[in-house]
């Protein structure tokens, strides 16, 4: 059979890849439950998405499958998984792009929920509650004039930047000081930082600044493995936020 015929279904449409899913499972609620790796064959369907792969497993094959999404559409960062190993947004990844077999695992550090559900959230609100992620005013500044003072345009689009952060957790999952140390607040820490520190409006200094990030757990913990910067869904410039604040931090502590 020619190369052709092989790729070629009765009635000439092209024949359908045949994907291999193995998914550890594991639910931590259930003392019954130990990690496995489970497979699932899937027929490949044109602009199919992890999230999509996902989705008709569950409906068809196996209803018990937890994972996360909420838009699909790369903007809440529920969906972000181990997708061969690597951290990565289930629901922009296309399975064209892949080999045939796809191994999927919930992300490390991070609470399990189940299978390739992991609890984000937590740890994004404990890391925001510790480094004060909110724009801080005088209360007496507290009045529409100075909040809606207008920024330079360039600025503005420096502190849009890095707002675009969406939260996944890829580059906590891709750090090894985070895998290490607990209370490492990662990429995502510093890069929150990094943008109130330039916003104009917040009113805390460096001095403060290294309060909360001049130690082992933040700017000085970080061995520039940069694995987060490679990672990162959004392709934000972790590296040089992360490289300027150590600086600024550095000469803080002097
Ligand atoms: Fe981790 Fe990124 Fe630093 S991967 S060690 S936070 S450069
Ligand atoms: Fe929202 Fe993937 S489902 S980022």
């Amino acid at each position: 059979m020619s190369d052709e015929q092989k790729n070629t279904a009765p009635g000439g449409q092209p024949r359908q890849r045949m994907l291999n899913f193995h998914i550890l499972r594991y639910n931590p609620q259930d003392p019954e439950s130990k990690p496995h790796m489970q497979s699932y064959q899937l027929e490949e369907t044109e602009g199919m998405t992890l999230f999509l792969a996902l989705s008709e497993i569950r409906e068809h094959q196996d209803p018990t499958l937890q994972y996360d999404f909420v838009c699909r559409a790369g903007i809440c960062g529920s969906c972000s998984m181990l997708i061969n190993g690597r951290p990565g947004l289930a629901c922009r990844t296309l399975t064209h792009e892949m080999d045939a077999d796809i191994t999927l695992a919930p992300l490390p550090v991070f609470e399990l929920i189940g299978d390739l559900s992991v609890n984000t959230g937590k740890w994004m609100h404990g890391m925001s509650e510790r480094l004060e992620t909110w724009v801080h005013t005088k209360e007496e500044e507290i009045n529409l004039s100075k909040a809606e003072a207008r920024m330079d345009p360039e600025l503005a689009e420096q502190i849009y930047e890095l707002d675009r952060c969406v939260e996944c957790g890829s580059c906590v999952a891709a750090c090894g000081t985070a895998q290490m140390r607990k209370d490492f607040v990662g990429a995502v820490g510093m890069n929150k930082l990094a943008r109130f520190r330039l916003d104009p409006r917040d009113v805390r200094t460096d001095a403060d600044f290294y309060e909360l990030v001049g130690d082992d757990n933040g700017v000085f913990g970080c061995m520039s493995l940069l694995a987060c910067h490679d990672i990162c869904p959004k392709e934000l410039p972790l590296q040089s936020q992360i490289a300027f604040l150590r600086r600024k931090m550095a000469t803080i502590g002097n």
